[in-house]
């Protein structure tokens, strides 16, 4: 259903310093479940239009000099609301303001080398999981993931 999926990234500093692994493993002991995932390189032009919604912002090139500057992994997480539920474990965007137990607390480095990436609505969950993966690649323990358990709706 609708607000049970959620788009995660682990940003090119935690792959970088092999902390991907331990990411992963918190999200599952945090009972999310990994429904895909895969390990890649952005071009700078994905880069661009996966933050276009930042394109304003004074950060924006850093951004995405950053994201380019090596590889990611992405990855589509279950669990019943898992965007606030991924959020809170991922923790402020800034990690000296990130609670403890957090990944941000425990992985990041700064406000922008900050080891992981969340969806922050169903909406965006929607376009992000789809930026990176085709409906035949999101399968859960319980089978492939329809369109509409994500969409909320039938396709059209
Ligand atoms: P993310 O959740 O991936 O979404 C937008 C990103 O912009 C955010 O994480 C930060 O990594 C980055 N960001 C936000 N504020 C700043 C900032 N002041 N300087 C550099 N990067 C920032």
């Amino acid at each position: 259903m609708t607000g049970n999926y959620t788009l995660m990234m682990v940003k090119p500093d935690a792959v970088r310093n092999g902390n991907a692994e331990a990411i992963f493993q918190e999200i599952k002991k945090h009972g999310f479940e990994i429904v895909a995932q895969k390990k890649l390189q952005l071009s700078r032009a994905e880069a661009e239009a996966f933050y276009v919604v930042h394109k304003e912002r004074p950060f924006y090139g850093e951004l995405v000099d950053f994201m380019i500057s090596g590889p990611i992994f992405a990855a589509v997480l279950k669990k019943e609301n898992a965007v606030p539920e991924w959020r809170t474990l991922m923790g402020k965007t800034d990690p000296a303001e990130a609670d403890e137990g957090t990944i941000r607390k425990m992985f990041a480095t700064s406000k922008g080398e900050n080891a992981v990436h969340g969806s922050d609505s169903n909406d965006n969950a929607l376009n992000e999981i789809f930026f990176f993966f085709s409906s035949r690649e999101i399968v859960a323990q319980s089978g492939i993931v329809q369109l509409n358990d994500i969409i909320g709706r039938q396709p059209e």
